[in-house]
């Protein structure tokens, strides 16, 4: 079986915790402006970089804006949990685009299909590795995220960290 078939669970529907969006923190400018293209208002990409001072931009499929036919906004940063269906098509947009970005996408067989291999040797780019795997919300309602991929998550990046490799710790307690 191919590893896009393992890593894709055909549901995009993964919603990112909190604790999986603090690691980038660190590393966006004060008073950005963000793009988040797959977030809708409850998103907590939208709510927490709006809390951090940084000004949101949240487009997202349901409210009319479809990522690979829309105007890319004025913004510093794209940042989101991309569809992991489509993860390579997102990735080459944003090489594309040219902005700086970061994307939390499942590592398993991110570099073994022969597109994504040239893509990446195309392409500068970065990785944050987290110690622990990340578990995502089914819906923006549930208390503590329940969908629990049996694979890591990584921010994959252009423009934002300052070496090619960064390790972060998260808590996934608070
Ligand atoms: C993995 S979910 C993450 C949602 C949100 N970023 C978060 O982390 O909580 C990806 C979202 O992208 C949406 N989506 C799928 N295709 C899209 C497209 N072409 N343009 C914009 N959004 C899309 C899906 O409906 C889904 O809600």
């Amino acid at each position: 079986m191919k590893l896009d078939q393992v890593a894709n669970s055909g549901n995009d529907e993964f919603y990112t915790p909190e604790y999986a969006i603090k690691p980038l923190f660190n590393y966006i400018k004060p008073n950005s402006t963000i793009w988040c293209p797959f977030d809708e208002e409850q998103s907590l990409f939208v709510k927490l970089f709006r809390e951090e001072g940084h000004e949101v931009i949240a487009t997202h499929i349901n409210t009319g804006t479809d990522f690979f036919n829309c105007e890319i906004p004025s913004c510093d940063y794209v940042i989101s949990n991309p569809p992991y269906s489509r993860k390579g098509e997102v990735l080459q947009r944003l090489f594309d685009i040219g902005k700086p970005f970061a994307m939390l996408i499942g590592v398993v067989g991110l570099f073994e299909s022969q597109k994504r291999f040239e893509m990446f040797a195309n392409n500068d780019f970065e990785i944050l590795y987290m110690n622990r795997r990340v578990a995502y919300f089914k819906d923006y309602c549930e208390q503590k995220p329940s969908l629990n991929p049996p694979f890591s998550s990584v921010y994959l990046c252009k423009g934002i960290l300052p070496k090619q490799i960064v390790f972060e710790e998260i808590n996934k307690a608070g």
